[in-house]
């Protein structure tokens, strides 16, 4: 079952850059979502923010076609698309001007709910922050939303903080990573935090090793020059790729609760080693399949960033002391896939003779596609002959324990949104999380930049450079396939 949808009180929520990539692809078809869901009442209201000189009129087609695109056509409902239509506003603004923001404030209600979506480039942050204050059009319950990227070093992400920290209390900001908006990811703190089953296994004396890997098949085509500048640590491992490495490492906070939940993932972050250079696997994917490589893409020919990252990390704590986590990441890989898989350790006595077809059990969360679990457990082998044992798969695919309602699950942004209205900040990163996790990527960045270290060159369609399997290997170990 879906849970029960509760409507979040009324609000105001004004998006800059709402005509956007973001907002087209993401915002906007995720609020219709909402509306029809009963969650976003008919009394709130959307506020399209940008530069370009638009109706009200205008906006509203802009959105109606982003539903039809990105919204699947089982939803449409032609009475409630109008309905939602009808709660869209558009005010043209001038971000670091003061053109527009009067008549931003004379749109705002008082006693409703305020919300700011940044879904801007960084450097507007500020310009933005401070003329939400200066023309009176934020008000001190206000929250605003800033996207990533949080910076691209710990300098910067510091000095971003500290603008938005002069206009808006901490308890304002909700700095969006939106794989903790992902359903499976807040099941991976159900899995550990509501079952008596793994917590007690779940540390180094039980677990071998994790393996968390974010596969894509797309290609960085058509936003090269952004992704040139950035690579794949600092665009999935310094954020997403952290705070999946968080909710598997962290301790049980006392209750599930903003701060508590938070503060047990910044002392992980916190306790992550130094990275050798020796176990960092980079790569920049080749041309291949009718398509061009990543420097063809970046139109750059000597790039030097990387479309792919493997890494062995070591969180140093008393529960993971000697158990490595396995990341990895990259693009125009062999197929879109993320999970995590706990690697059990086996049992410490054998009782059984023919250990043949012995494996070790696994616990393998699918992020996507096909969202769910698995664990694998060993059975007898089914049959009169001798006790020979296999390993079988204990499966729930959330689709099909849910049936239709699976597709009511909310996207990740659809759900971090409703918790900006509802004040709930759990799911969002707080400045000093953001902090830690770029003073340790720091370091590991500026290792390779200087010794101007190339990656390794990988064909689409694979599961990423040869080097990436030795990382492994070495260790004795094996990456999952991805497929
Ligand atoms: C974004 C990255 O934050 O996440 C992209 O900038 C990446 O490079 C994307 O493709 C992956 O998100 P998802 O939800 O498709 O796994």
């Amino acid at each position: 079952m879906v849970s029960r949808v509760i409507p979040v009180e009324v609000f105001d929520l004004v998006i800059f850059g709402g005509t956007g990539d973001l907002a087209r692809r993401k915002i906007l078809p995720g609020l219709y979502r909402r509306f029809l869901s009963g969650q976003m009442t008919s009394d709130s209201r959307i506020i399209g923010a940008a530069r370009g000189e638009l109706s009200d009129a205008d906006f509203r087609k802009m959105v109606a076609e982003s539903i039809a695109e990105f919204v699947p056509k089982g939803r449409h409902d032609p009475a409630i698309i109008e309905a939602f239509l009808s709660r869209l506003h558009y005010v043209a603004i001038d971000a670091k001007g003061e053109g527009g923001w009067d008549n931003l404030k004379s749109l705002m209600r008082p006693d409703v709910v305020r919300a700011f979506y940044f879904s801007v480039a960084p450097s507007l942050f500020g310009d933005i922050a401070a003329r939400l204050n200066t023309h009176g059009v934020a008000d001190a319950q206000s929250r605003i939303v800033v996207e990533k990227p949080f910076g691209r070093d710990l300098a910067s992400a510091q000095a971003l903080n500290a603008t938005l920290a002069q206009q808006f209390a901490e308890s304002q900001i909700y700095r969006i990573d939106h794989y903790l908006g992902k359903e499976t990811v807040q099941n991976l703190m159900a899995v550990r935090f509501a079952n008596i089953l793994f917590e007690p296994l779940w540390k180094s004396e039980y677990i071998d090793h994790v393996q968390i890997t974010v596969a894509e098949t797309v290609s960085v085509e058509g936003r090269g020059a952004y992704y040139d500048k950035s690579g794949a640590m600092r665009d999935m491992v310094q954020n997403h790729m952290m705070q999946l490495l968080c909710l598997i490492a962290m301790e049980p906070p006392y209750h599930f609760d903003p701060d508590a939940v938070r503060d047990e993932k910044l002392k992980v972050i916190r306790a992550l080693d130094p990275v050798r250079p020796e176990d960092i696997v980079r790569g920049q994917y080749l041309a291949g399949g009718g398509q061009g490589g990543y420097v063809a893409h970046s139109e750059n020919p000597s790039s030097k960033t990387e479309s792919y990252i493997a890494m062995k990390v070591n969180v140093s704590n008393w529960r993971w002391k000697g158990t490595p986590f396995y990341l990895r990441t990259g693009k125009r890989l062999r197929a879109r896939t993320s999970e995590i898989a706990i690697t059990f350790k086996e049992p410490p006595h054998s009782i059984f003779d023919d250990a043949e077809g012995w494996r070790e059990n696994v616990l393998v969360i699918r992020l996507q596609p096909d969202e769910g679990m698995n664990l694998m457990v060993m059975i007898k082998e089914p049959g009169p002959g001798g006790m020979r044992l296999m390993q079988v798969p204990l499966d729930m695919s959330f689709a099909e324990a849910l049936g239709d309602e699976a597709e009511d699950i909310p996207d990740a942004y659809e759900r971090l949104i409703m918790d900006v209205i509802r004040g709930n900040q759990t799911l969002f990163m707080r400045g000093d999380e953001v902090e830690a996790a770029w003073a340790w990527t720091d370091p590991i960045i500026n290792a390779w930049e200087g010794k101007g270290d190339k990656p390794q060159g990988y064909d689409p369609g694979t599961s990423g450079p040869e080097d990436a399997l030795m990382l492994m290997h070495r260790d004795a170990r094996r990456w999952r396939e991805i497929r």
